[in-house]
């Protein structure tokens, strides 16, 4: 039978928008806390925004005729580039839009820095995105479904065990955004790792890792991957198509209400996006000398399995 899983999210009830932690003898405390909570596979949930989200933007980004606008999966925002990708429209909406995204992203910068203190200053801010369209009946490819249960890997962007740590907004104001989520990744990974390519990724990596570096080193977009990394960005995939796995896995129903933000370490972390529409969300990787937990990033996981590094 299989054991009954833990929640996976704890509600943050002393961090508030604007006013921060509000203890803050105990802050330095608390923030270490959270990141463990995170490192361990909890999902953080707060009920509103901690962060500055202008009403207006919200609105704005509700109201856009998202189907013509579209291009791309979701619409997304490259903080360090100041760059807006999968939209289209009039130099206005654009320019509105990257204005939003622009204020979005570093309120999101600011807050992580004062709420997760043992990372600030260490993390890379990836992409943010939007992602405007209903999940439920979606019907992209099977790779690119959100509603089969997965781990998150980035094809262009390898982390060489970083881990993946995501803060989403729900802008819905009147559904809820629901997940599915399952087992803790070391679970998964006993299951089904070996069966997915461990070893024999393992084996490859002497040989590889030299040509990838090379390729890295060249500037070719999305070498430089660590054995690490070709195996999470295959066991994206493998979970994907494991037909099994996903009729037969144990599975939570997580709702997160309407303006809920919630953040999470989806390479770890197993998820799947059953319905919603209008997420909002920003990315930072977190690198392995970053972590307060390293026995629990994945990783560190898989290399205990594999009994070699794959991280170089
Ligand atoms: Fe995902």
């Amino acid at each position: 039978m299989t054991p009954p899983i833990n929640p996976p999210w704890i509600a943050v009830e002393d961090y508030r928008q604007g006013a921060g932690w509000v203890n803050l003898e105990e802050c330095e405390g608390r923030s270490l806390r959270c990141c463990e909570l995170l490192e361990r596979g909890k999902i953080l949930l707060f009920r509103e925004p901690p962060f500055d989200l202008p009403d207006e933007d919200r609105k704005f980004l509700l109201v856009q005729e998202w189907t013509e606008l579209r291009l791309h999966k979701n619409v997304s925002y490259r903080p360090s580039e100041d760059v807006l990708k999968g939209v289209s429209g009039s130099p206005q909406t654009i320019a509105r839009l990257r204005s939003i995204f622009r204020n979005y992203s570093a309120a999101v910068i600011d807050f992580m820095g004062k709420f997760l203190r043992p990372y600030a200053g260490k993390c890379t801010v990836d992409f943010s995105s939007f992602r405007p369209f209903e999940e439920e009946r979606r019907g992209l490819p099977l790779h690119k479904r959100n509603d089969l249960l997965h781990v998150d890997a980035f094809p262009s962007r390898p982390t060489h065990g970083g881990r993946i740590l995501r803060v989403f907004t729900n802008l819905n104001p009147t559904r809820a955004r629901v997940w599915n989520t399952t087992e803790p990744f070391e679970a998964l990974a006993r299951r089904y790792a070996s069966d997915a390519g461990l070893e024999r990724i393992a084996r490859e990596s002497w040989v590889r890792r030299r040509v990838e570096d090379w390729a890295g080193k060249l500037g070719w977009r999305g070498m430089g991957r660590s054995p690490y990394d070709i195996f999470m960005l295959g066991f994206h995939d493998y979970l994907k198509e494991n037909t099994d796995f996903q009729k037969g896995c144990p599975k939570i129903r997580l709702e997160f209400p309407p303006l809920a933000t919630w953040l999470v370490l989806t390479d770890g972390v197993a998820h799947a996006v059953m319905s919603g529409q209008y997420a909002l969300e920003q990315t930072f990787l977190v690198p392995p000398q970053a972590l307060v937990e390293p026995d629990q990033a994945p990783y560190r996981i898989l290399e205990k399995l594999a009994g070699q590094p794959l991280v170089c």
